[in-house]
């Protein structure tokens, strides 16, 4: 049975991915209320906007974030990008069968399937459907080798073959096929930092004048475990500058528009965290950064320590020891406590980055609490790192978190000597907290809604809704004519604020009427008074928090 002619109950429902939703009306003004706001903020900083497309190759995001990072070990979309379904169906086939080396039946089935996927395979390489790699070359090679000696095994010499060797090429076989690759890894963003970065090595943007100040505004994805404030695609809007200095006043006037965005939100319960992760080793000099980490690393290891900790910061014990220093696990707290602390093993040159940081920070009036155990969970941080957190958020708290990564732009193949510094604050737990602070309120209010009756009056309403239109109102034109009473009370539920009535009287006597539904007032005029009537103040538009 087709679905459409199921009774409604038993047809399939679709929904939104789990960890993914849909934003409507009213909430949506809101947001781009906000957006608005934000934009606004930072083209006031004089940021220019960059869009990055959602995917990039995988390797990207694994070499900048960090393979030992919960975001590349466990949260990203990653899929090969390419369209050989049959191909890989084929491969499949190929990895799963397990032929007997004495049924020649079993034997002829194997051989034709590699006869048959290799051509495959070469008729996609030469359409340029299949990369044209070295590595690629070389396995295809291989089996075209592999299936003409498997062809030697064909009735009756098969069962002459040794079981061991035959076991032996099968497994060559499958290695042969299992190394080909169809297409490039892809992920689809996980975070923004490394596109941009991407982006201004692969535009040469070092060689334009000054820092490089840009932001953005989009969707990103982790496979994270969906909860409230916490989904896998959400929004971020962050910035980053990228440049030649690495002053601590270029972190200060980004943490300061970050506040400044803040307080034009009307958020004001919220803490800015502040710390410094030192340096990593370079070329030239040792950092301090590795050194803290092998210190760090010889205390978790002391029993004592090491068995009261959880299995997931035992395991980093080894892996990424920083990221203990911000377990959020009841159990380990006091015992985090009384670690050593990155900042008491700082180099000179760092102490006296954030030092500076601070003064800069103080001059700008942009209160902040130090954080030594603020680490971040992005391996491409270095000195400067912070995170605003606000507690009418629940269990994620965290509404933004940024910080310095000098090495990046060097280690992503990019000019030696590019530093980088910026945040992204989560779009979504931003609108919580808004919406949670109760001090702004955006609205799509419809300004006109046109009640027309009877047909002589329609070509009259459509003309004038576009007049209005233009004027830059929003106007509601019912496409079907109402009665009187139900089109006022349709106005009425939209939350209009006039209704401009249009019937038979009104053609005839050439003069509209207007209705205020504040208050009921209803009045006549010309349509020549019509786009004055309307200017402002009449109808001025409301913003937020009026
Ligand atoms: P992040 O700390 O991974 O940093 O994310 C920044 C913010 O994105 C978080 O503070 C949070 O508000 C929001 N966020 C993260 N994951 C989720 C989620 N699953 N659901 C809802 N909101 C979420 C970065 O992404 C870095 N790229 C920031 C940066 C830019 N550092 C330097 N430049």
């Amino acid at each position: 049975m087709s679905e459409a002619a199921k009774p409604e109950n038993e047809r399939r429902k679709f929904r939104a991915i789990k960890g993914t939703r849909d934003i409507l009306p009213p909430d949506s003004a809101l947001w781009n209320w906000f957006e608005k706001t934000a934009r606004g903020v930072m083209e006031a900083y004089n940021f220019g906007e960059i869009r990055t497309p959602i995917f990039e190759e995988t390797e990207l995001f694994a070499r900048s974030i960090g393979g030992e990072t919960d975001v590349v070990s466990k949260e990203m979309y990653t899929f090969a990008d390419h369209s050989l379904s049959h191909l890989e169906w084929m491969r499949n086939t190929i990895l799963v069968r397990r032929s007997s080396h004495d049924d020649p039946i079993d034997v002829n089935i194997l051989i034709q399937l590699v006869d048959s996927f290799v051509s495959h395979a070469e008729a996609a390489t030469s359409e340029g459907e299949m990369p044209k790699t070295s590595d690629n070359a070389r396995a295809l090679d291989r089996l075209r080798a592999l299936s003409d000696r498997t062809a030697t095994f064909l009735v009756p010499q098969t069962a002459a073959m040794g079981k061991e060797e035959f076991e032996l090429y099968a497994n060559q076989i499958r290695a042969a096929v299992g190394a080909l690759k169809f297409g490039d890894l892809i992920t689809l963003r996980p975070e923004a930092t490394a596109s941009v970065v991407r982006a201004y090595i692969e535009h040469g943007m070092h060689t334009r004048p000054g820092d490089q100040k840009l932001y953005y505004i989009g969707p990103m994805f982790r496979r994270e475990r969906p909860q409230k404030g916490r989904y896998r695609q959400f929004y971020q809007i962050g910035a980053e500058v990228l440049g030649t200095s690495d002053a601590p006043a270029i972190d200060a006037e980004l943490i300061q528009m970050l506040t400044d965005l803040l307080e034009r939100c009307q958020i004001e319960k919220y803490t800015l965290l502040i710390n410094s992760i030192g340096c990593p080793d370079t070329p030239e000099r040792k950092g301090c950064r590795p050194k803290y980490v092998e210190l760090l690393r010889a205390k978790l290891r002391e029993p004592e320590i090491f068995s009261k900790l959880g299995a997931d910061s035992q395991r980093r014990v080894e892996t990424n020891p920083l990221r203990v220093m911000d377990s959020k696990l009841p159990e380990e707290q006091a015992i985090i406590e009384k670690l050593p602390k990155i900042s008491e093993h700082l180099c000179a040159d760092c102490r006296e980055h954030y030092e500076k940081l601070k003064k800069e920070l103080k001059l700008r009036e942009v209160p902040f609490t130090e954080s030594p155990r603020l680490v971040r969970g992005l391996d491409y941080y270095m000195r400067t790192t912070f995170e605003i957190t606000s507690p009418i958020l629940g269990a994620q708290n965290a509404l933004c978190g940024g910080g310095r990564y000098d090495g990046l732009v060097e280690m992503l193949g990019g000019p030696k000597g590019i530093k980088g510094i910026g945040f992204a604050l989560g779009e979504d737990r931003l609108i919580d907290a808004i919406q949670e602070a109760k001090k702004v309120h955006a609205t799509r209010t419809v300004d006109v809604f046109v009640a027309w009756m009877g047909e002589r009056a329609y070509p009259t309403a459509v003309r004038l809704a576009h007049v209005l239109r233009e004027e830059k109102h929003t106007v509601e034109l019912p496409p079907d004519e109402m009665k009187f009473r139900k089109a006022l009370e349709r106005a009425d539920k939209m939350g209009a604020r006039y209704v401009l009535i249009i019937g038979e009287d009104e053609i005839a006597s050439d003069m509209l009427t207007i209705k205020r539904l504040l208050d009921g007032k209803q009045e006549k005029i010309s349509e020549e008074a019509l786009v004055d009537f309307f200017r402002p103040p009449v109808l001025t538009k409301e913003g937020p928090g009026s």
